[in-house]
């Protein structure tokens, strides 16, 4: 008789947005008149760049003729993609990071899934508290984050970086010793920036203990000030620690296009094994790339023209998340986040929990975020809205919680 993984039997039920759907679903069953406008999940709402249509269209007509056609891509990905990021992303910003360093892939959801893979199941990991999920559910279907305890929402064997107020919403170094510490700056859900003296210091004490970062730069297109790093490889040593992921989904709208990349420096190693000879077997065996248009696309992000259109674009959904920002400050709220990120981190008002929050702002102004709670319990009494809506569905939202009595 077959046996299953345990470890999925584990994972808590992932109630947030299906709860989020259910409680929206009602409210709008009940009143029909009301128009409710939606901030709370982080997906994108512009259309795809001229630039990047353009690359798909020139792409797919390749795809139809023999001479031009094209099978299954190579196991890193393309070159021309992969150079194009190591000029851009990398060698543009100071970074020695070479492009046979950069894995191609569909995105950065199954990388920072399937990254935890290529390390023992005795390492132990150490997450920001509040965090994106996928990083500790991943550990926990691998079986490495011991038991659940549903009174704290915490699991035994994962160390957690409460991210608050009190620190900036930027995580200390934990007194315990992680193996796998992941990183995440812009920070989903805070918004949150370190600088990079800051990040420098993870840096440093990853290599002092022989810990792997794993930075997750999803959001670095949004980064607006200039002391925030855009790659953990701006720091000095970063080679030997650190394992970056990278996503075209918010720099460039491709969250339904899919395209992604992890950076495995050759540097970075354990005892005389290079952890980039390790990913590159997990990825020629279960991974078998990136559709050829969609890297072609990708390579558009970084044409003169795509990256004309695309500042334009993450413009836009920052004149959004300022105009939340200022918003909420004017109406008396503690705010964070929305200006090196798309996401505004807002402290809930008179001691609401954050799901009492999302009920009062869904019925009072008819407006949907996300509760802070549900990226972790130092996420309690939060609240985050996202700036990828449009603008003017932003600037009515924002219009109706300012009128809101609290
Ligand atoms: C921190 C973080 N990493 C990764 C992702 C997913 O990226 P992708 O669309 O490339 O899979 C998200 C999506 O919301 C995210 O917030």
């Amino acid at each position: 008789m077959f046996k299953l993984n345990d470890n999925y039997l584990k994972l808590p039920g992932s109630y947030l947005f299906s709860t989020i759907g259910k409680k929206v679903s009602a409210y709008s069953a009940a009143h029909p008149d009301k128009r409710i406008i939606r901030l709370g999940i982080g997906d994108v709402t512009q259309p795809l760049a001229p630039a990047i249509i353009q690359a798909l269209h020139r792409a797919v007509d390749e795809m139809g003729k023999a001479e031009t056609f094209r099978g299954y891509a190579p196991d890193l990905g393309y070159e021309f993609l992969r150079s194009a990021m190591a000029e851009n992303d990398y060698k543009a910003k100071g970074c020695d990071i070479s492009a046979d360093e950069i894995f191609v892939s569909d995105g950065a959801k199954c990388d920072s899934g399937n990254i935890q893979e290529i390390f023992s199941l005795d390492n132990r990991i150490a997450v920001c508290d509040p965090v994106y999920p996928v990083y500790v559910d991943s550990n926990v279907m691998a079986g490495r984050t011991g038991t659940y305890d549903p009174s704290t929402e915490m699991w035994s064997d994962v160390i957690y970086m409460p991210c608050t107020a009190a620190n900036n919403f930027a995580p200390q170094i934990p007194k315990e010793t992680p193996d796998l510490i992941y990183l995440c700056f812009p920070n989903n859900p805070t918004g949150a920036t370190v600088t990079k003296a800051q990040l420098q210091e993870w840096v440093d004490y990853a290599n002092k203990v022989g810990a792997v970062i794993i930075y997750d730069a999803a959001y670095e297109a949004y980064i607006s000030e200039p002391d925030v790093p855009h790659s953990i490889y701006e720091c000095e040593g970063a080679r030997t620690c650190a394992i970056e992921l990278r996503s075209f989904s918010k720099n460039a709208g491709f969250t339904g296009v899919r395209l992604g990349c992890t950076v495995v420096p050759k540097d970075l190693k354990c005892g005389d094994t290079a952890l980039h000879g390790l990913w590159a077997r997990r990825h020629g065996t279960k991974y078998n790339g990136a559709p050829y248009i969609v890297q072609r696309a990708g390579e558009a992000v970084y044409s003169e023209e795509g990256k004309a259109q695309l500042k334009e674009q993450v413009a836009y959904y920052m004149k959004n998340a300022s105009y939340i920002y200022k918003g909420l400050k004017e109406a008396g709220f503690t705010v964070s986040g929305g200006v090196n990120a798309p996401y505004i981190w807002l402290k809930t008002p008179d001691g609401m929990t954050s799901w009492e929050f999302f009920d009062y702002l869904l019925e009072n102004a008819n407006v949907v975020g996300t509760p802070g709670s549900g990226f972790g319990p130092s996420g309690e009494g939060y609240f985050r809205l996202t700036a990828f809506g449009s603008y003017e569905n932003t600037v009515e939202a924002v219009d109706r919680i300012k009128a809101m009595k609290l």
